[in-house]
């Protein structure tokens, strides 16, 4: 008995040190095998990573509500590798987690270890982004954004407003894209949104779109090849606020104004954005809401207690432009 305890121990630890060695990790139980020893719920988070603003408020949420909601947290940043976050989700099965949260960096490759997770009895919530399975039964419930409306938002805005976003003045719109991780589903379905709304002005077109991976510095380099490479860019639709303030600098550099000279375009709202928005170096953002760990943490108590759930819970959205940046930011959560 002695001995099979110590095995066990032992399995754990090596799992823990092998999650420590390919991302990082953080653990706000009491207990290592996954029960607190207070009766209460312990939950494994495997985040994306801290590659943007909107990520950082997402995981400050998680983690303030579990512990407002008593619940012990296990949470662990995969530093944007798929392979980080396939090892934290196995090493939840191992520590026998009563549930497991993940936000997905990818959309696929994830059947065979939520089938691991579904085998050993352990429900899966879907955060912020969808995994592209046939199986639903692999997941309870998927909780965030529907991303593929905040890319419609984006494109209907430039479209409302192509008048004023010609500013080479030469009769088309030309817009470059900033896209977010490549695979990753709001970086697809921002894209599609976007191709969408704009389609229904022949004048407007994407000359160029490559991967800023959602981070400052990407969106910095991606923007400084596209203004050596391209003529005439009139807009930039970055797929998240932190690619398009990497944009700003690039811009900036190039001796342009940022939100004159080339209009830009977001998705987050979160502050350094927000504050950018207002200052007119930004022209218009779409709201992408991180604030999800309350509802979080409420779908768990449900799922961990048998009760029912929606099987998509999607969150509430809103748009701003450079007057209503100024009007929200005194106030702004994250
Ligand atoms: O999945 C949400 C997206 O991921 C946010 O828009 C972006 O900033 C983040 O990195």
């Amino acid at each position: 008995m002695v001995k099979k305890t110590l095995i066990a121990a032992t399995a754990i630890s090596l799992s823990a040190m092998a999650l420590t060695a390919c991302g990082s990790d953080s653990d706000s139980s009491a207990g290592a095998d996954g029960d607190s020893g207070n009766g209460s719920i312990t939950m494994g988070f495997a985040q994306v990573g801290a590659e943007s603003g909107w990520r950082s408020a997402n995981t400050k949420s998680i983690e303030d509500s579990a512990k407002e909601a008593g619940i012990d947290l296990k949470f662990s940043d995969a530093q944007q590798k798929q392979e980080n976050q396939i090892k934290a989700i196995r090493s939840y099965i191992q520590q026998k987690v009563d549930v497991i949260a993940f936000s997905p960096v990818v959309e696929t490759g994830w059947d065979t270890v939520l089938q691991e997770a579904k085998r050993a009895n352990i429900p899966v919530i879907l955060t912020d982004r969808a995994v592209d399975s046939e199986d639903t039964s692999l997941y309870k419930t998927f909780l965030g954004s529907d991303f593929v409306e905040e890319g419609q938002k984006a494109g209907q805005w430039l479209v409302d407003n192509a008048a004023d976003s010609d500013v080479d003045g030469d009769g088309d719109i030309d817009v470059v894209q900033l896209e977010g991780t490549t695979g990753a589903a709001p970086a697809i379905d921002r894209g599609e949104g976007f191709a969408d709304a704009i389609s229904a002005d022949p004048k407007i077109s994407v000359i160029a779109s490559q991967t800023g991976d959602f981070t400052r510095d990407g969106g910095k380099q991606v923007m400084e090849s596209f203004l050596q490479s391209e003529k005439g860019i009139d807009v930039v639709f970055a797929h998240n606020d932190d690619m398009g303030l990497g944009a700003i600098e690039a811009i900036k550099a190039a001796g342009l104004t940022p939100g004159k000279d080339i209009k830009i375009i977001t998705v987050d709202a979160v502050k350094d954005g927000m504050t950018a928005l207002a200052a007119g170096e930004i022209n218009y953002i779409v709201e992408c809401n991180p604030l999800l760990g309350p509802q979080l943490m409420d779908l768990a108590e449900k799922v961990v207690a048998g009760e029912d759930v929606p099987e998509r819970v999607v969150t509430e959205e809103t748009t701003f432009d450079q007057e209503q940046a100024a009007e929200a930011l005194p106030t702004r959560e994250y």
